[in-house]
């Protein structure tokens, strides 16, 4: 091809783009909105997990904890901890009973004496979490 590049080819450079570009993020939009609730078993979210979800953010678990990757390194990965510990009565016994005053010489668990419902409700969230499709994330059960 010779000669310049025109006004007209840069308008249809342009449009042609637009349009492609547009339609892409069209389908690209279509297929998440199909995947996600595949994903995420967002039907299973019950108002008891909504507070348990509340509870862990209110509470700042993740100034302390990774959930899902995301958060501080100074304790072990919430996302897969119902299957480390063994499911929900693990998940609860093991909050409940970290002493007031720490363990001496390690990195401790604080005490937050929650109620029943409470832990209960930390519980169904943290069991709701690990069953969300995070590309298997983490890779291994110690988190
Ligand atoms: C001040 C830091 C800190 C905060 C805040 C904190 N944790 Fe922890 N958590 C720890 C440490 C440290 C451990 C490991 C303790 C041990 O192994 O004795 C731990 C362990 C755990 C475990 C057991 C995990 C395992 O695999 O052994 C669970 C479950 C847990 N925390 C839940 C929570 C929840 C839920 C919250 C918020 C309500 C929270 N933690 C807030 C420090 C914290």
């Amino acid at each position: 091809m010779s000669g310049a590049f025109t006004k007209s080819m840069a308008r249809n450079i342009f449009y042609g783009g637009t349009v492609f570009f547009f339609l892409l993020f069209l389908a690209l939009s279509f297929d998440t909105h199909q995947a996600l609730p595949k994903r995420d078993h967002r039907a299973e979210i019950t108002p008891q997990v909504v507070h348990g979800k509340k509870l862990v953010e209110v509470n700042n678990c993740i100034g302390c904890h990774t959930l899902m990757g995301e958060g501080a390194y100074f304790a072990p990965e919430l996302g897969n901890a119902i299957t480390r510990l063994g499911g929900r009565e693990g998940i609860k016994g093991f909050i409940k009973s970290r002493p007031v005053e720490g363990i001496p010489g390690r990195r401790s668990m604080p005490q937050f004496n929650f109620s029943d419902d409470d832990l209960e409700a930390i519980a169904a969230y943290l069991e709701h979490i690990n069953k969300i499709d995070d590309a298997n994330w983490p890779p291994n059960i110690q988190g």
